[in-house]
């Protein structure tokens, strides 16, 4: 979508006196002048604290973060009150992992998740798993990143309390059938988590079509400013969660040894929130929605086909997820068999091109893929073809650069 690249101010800087190739959007979007205006605005004209003050910012500050809430809850589908502003995915898998995994998950019990997840979607099931003497399970999965479904019918039981799985691997691309996976684990009476830090950003998310109980996304990898994040939970659920934290704003009445809480979901929001994160993330979903996320969805298949192919060229690359762009996001991760990732990064950094590299904070994966660290180009609405040209081309210098053989660089010359 070369029409929108002038609304990223960003997008017109140079780095290392090249203009700016940003393939790093699985890590974190650049952010719209829109958003970026979003945020000055509010500290300029209507800085307050929310839901407690009777002056006029007060009232306008409270009014825009609520419509905010109201902005999310469309977006995916879901009532206000099951929306739960947090920092991001990572303290919304944490909030649910304190508050109703600690009060449901009894010894004996299972969780059931997949390799290829984000550390924040497997270290808190560690976590619950040793507290509460429940043991923890994993849908085996292919290299490529396709879960056994097979294997649902063995691993879904009466003790599983919990599927936490994620929508879209942030490595592999793969997109995972929750739908499915959410039907059969009902049936079992067990709830779903999903982890949609990277399909909420980049494909149409309803959560009454995903049947899901909770959905964790992040505001900065979709346009918002970093700090805001959501958890939606079902309100029938929530209603029987206790309070995460506790302080101000989340008790409507306080006697010196008990309180009562206040409605929801601010009973889930203790203390001062981030607001003018919230308010520029509703701006960033208005943005999304004009575009629509068909329409961002469609631009990332082909964008995505378009690399897939192209990456071919390379020699001695693997690339890995899927190969079909309908079960796949706009994420590719690849390795050489004789370049180090990091070399390949930093080659790539010198003329302007910034990808990912490392483990992506999914160590379990790298160990099924046999790799330490892969390099990961990551898609967005303002990525072009000519950028994936730039990318594929300067990867090919990069591993001429780095192969052993003839020395092909002259030495400067002593004269
Ligand atoms: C799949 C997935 N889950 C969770 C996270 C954590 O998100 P955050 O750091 O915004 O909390 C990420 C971030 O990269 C991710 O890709």
């Amino acid at each position: 979508m070369v029409s929108i690249r002038k609304d990223f101010p960003i997008l017109s800087r140079q780095v290392r006196g090249k203009p700016l190739v940003y393939l790093d959007n699985a890590a974190t979007s650049q952010k719209p002048r829109a958003v970026i205006q979003a945020l000055s605005e509010y500290y300029e004209q209507h800085n307050a604290n929310v839901h407690r003050a009777v002056h006029t910012l007060g009232q306008e500050v409270t009014e825009r973060y609520e419509e905010a809430r109201q902005k999310v809850a469309d977006f995916i589908g879901a009532p206000a009150e099951g929306i739960i502003f947090t920092r991001g995915t990572t303290e919304a898998i944490n909030l649910v992992s304190y508050t109703w995994a600690e009060a449901n998950i009894s010894p004996g019990d299972e969780i059931l998740t997949t390799p290829m997840e984000h550390h924040s979607n497997l270290l808190p099931w560690q976590r619950v798993a040793q507290a509460r003497g429940a043991s923890l399970k994993f849908i085996p999965m292919s290299p490529q990143g396709t879960l056994s479904l097979s294997a649902l019918d063995t691993l879904l039981t009466e003790r599983t309390k919990l599927v936490a799985l994620t929508h879209m691997s942030n490595v592999l691309g793969a997109i995972t059938p929750v739908k499915e996976i959410a039907r059969r684990a009902h049936e079992k009476g067990a709830l779903v988590l999903v982890d949609g830090a990277q399909s909420v950003p980049h494909i149409p998310v309803d959560v009454k079509d995903l049947d899901c109980d909770f959905l964790a996304f992040s505001g900065h990898k979709m346009l918002a400013p970093t700090g805001i994040g959501v958890l939606y939970v079902r309100p029938q659920v929530l209603e029987t969660m206790e309070p995460f934290q506790l302080g101000g704003e989340m008790a409507r009445e306080v006697w010196l040894d008990r309180a009562t809480w206040n409605d929801l979901p601010i009973r889930f929001e203790a203390g001062t929130p981030n607001i003018a994160g919230a308010i520029a993330l509703g701006v960033a979903v208005d943005y999304l929605r004009n575009l629509g996320m068909e329409r961002v969805r469609e631009h990332e298949i082909q964008l995505t086909g378009y690399a897939l192919v192209r990456f071919q060229e390379l020699p001695n690359t693997e690339v890995f997820g899927p190969w079909d762009t309908q079960q796949r996001g706009g994420i590719i991760s690849f390795c050489h068999t004789g370049v180090h990732s990091h070399d390949l990064g930093t080659f790539l950094d010198h003329e302007g091109v910034a990808i990912r590299v490392g483990h992506h904070c999914a160590m379990p994966l790298m160990e099924l893929l046999k790799v330490s660290a892969t390099g990961r180009a990551s898609f967005y609405i303002y990525n072009i073809k000519a950028e994936v040209d730039l990318l594929v081309e300067t990867l090919q210098k990069a591993i001429r650069y780095f192969t052993p053989g003839p020395r092909r660089v002259a030495r400067p010359t002593n004269s």
